[in-house]
């Protein structure tokens, strides 16, 4: 076992005694300091404030999951700064990286890396957290010899319909919801995105209800996503998911849920960030076709270095609408952050000159962000 895995192992345990574990998020309030008083063989206590002040219990009394994206560049490396922050704020955790293709699959068809995407599921249930998978067919992030390899849309359907199966089949009983599809649409146009994409290209759009159906198939409790983004504002990308997903119900495939990415930028002339009122009305317009809404990447940049108190008072009025707006719709019931803190965030390798966009500064310091985010869960 490598030693980071190790480490991360023993510390959840840790970790687990010092605070309330095993998805209790809503008990009486208990400063941990007590607890620690209580356990003084923990070498490792951390002092925190009382647990109802986290975002995990906060959002818990309104009966949703807060959520995070780890990236195992950080998680498990450095437990006592990363993973304590993880397991204390949040009630449900996603792999930024560790369960796409190009990771858990990177090496043959029939090899696996379990070890990173396990060590975190392992964590999760260690500290009362449910778990989303992320992601099953994407045009992204797909390893060379899958790429490389000249398929027909036989052979494909079969290496994707193994790819489902063994991995949702791996954590059957153990993930809450998977993003099945990722990324299907593109900008603009709203038709099916092929540039990339083995599936789209080679199978067609029917690859999307292949692996819906064998999703399904592979773990029958776990809910099946769709997920994206630019869905968020009306308009044509968001009409093309609405017609795609209708016309899956009409055919039977299943799918339970939709994933908003939320990838927001604050820009200059004060637009980029969705109104609470924008958000109610497109959550309302999937959840009438019978779907759980999901905000599956959330993060909203703004320029870096730079940007103006105006930008950031936008960008924790945009983190507000969305928490408001996801507690508004009952069927709304996750919301998942994409990455902890903004040292480790994709957004300056992916939108130079823009960033800061998370809820917790490079020392886990609580940003602005973060206050927005707990009053609108309720928190003082
Ligand atoms: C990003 C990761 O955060 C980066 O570490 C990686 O280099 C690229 O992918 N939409 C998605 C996520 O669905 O999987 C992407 O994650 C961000 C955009």
């Amino acid at each position: 076992m490598p030693r980071e895995i190790a480490i991360s192992r023993i510390f959840s345990l840790t970790l687990c005694a010092v605070i309330a574990c095993g998805g209790s998020d809503s008990g009486p309030t208990v400063p941990a300091e007590k607890t620690c008083q209580q356990d003084p063989s923990q070498s490792k206590c951390v002092t925190t404030p009382p647990v109802t002040t986290m975002l995990r219990s906060l959002a818990a009394a309104k009966s949703r999951s807060f959520g995070v994206a780890v990236d195992a560049t950080f998680f498990g490396t450095n437990p006592a700064a990363y993973d304590t922050v993880v397991a204390h704020e949040f009630n449900m955790i996603v792999a930024g990286n560790v369960m796409k293709w190009s990771s858990i699959h990177r090496d043959g068809r029939y090899q696996y890396r379990w070890t990173n995407p396990d060590a975190m599921v392992a964590f999760a249930q260690a500290n009362g957290m449910k778990v989303r998978g992320h992601t099953l067919a994407w045009y992204q992030q797909n390893p060379a010899w899958l790429t490389s390899t000249t398929w027909n849309p036989e052979t494909l359907k079969v290496v994707l319909k193994e790819h489902v199966d063994s991995v949702v089949g791996h954590y059957k009983g153990k993930v809450a919801a998977w993003d099945i599809v990722n990324e299907a649409i593109n900008d603009g146009s709203g038709t099916l995105r092929t540039t990339g994409s083995p599936w789209a290209t080679t199978i067609g759009p029917s690859y999307i209800d292949l692996a819906f159906k064998e999703a399904r198939a592979a773990d029958p409790a776990t809910q099946l996503f769709y997920n994206d983004y630019n869905l968020e504002f009306p308009g044509v990308k968001q009409d093309s998911a609405f017609a795609m997903i209708s016309g899956m119900k009409a055919r039977g495939v299943p799918i339970d849920g939709i994933g908003f990415q939320s990838h927001f930028q604050v820009n200059a002339d004060g637009t980029g960030v969705p109104s609470k009122d924008v958000l109610v009305a497109t959550f309302n317009r999937f959840a009438a076709l019978g779907l759980k809404i999901h905000i599956t990447e959330l993060d909203i940049r703004v320029r870096t270095p730079g940007a103006t108190s105006a930008e950031l008072s936008a960008q924790t009025q945009g983190f507000s609408n969305v928490v408001s707006a996801c507690l508004a719709v009952s069927a709304c019931e996750a919301i998942v952050v994409w990455g902890l803190n903004d040292g480790e965030s994709w957004i300056p390798g992916t939108f130079p000159g823009y960033g800061q966009a998370l809820l917790f500064d490079d020392s886990f310091g609580k940003k602005a962000t973060y206050n927005a985010v707990s009053a609108a869960l309720g928190g003082s």
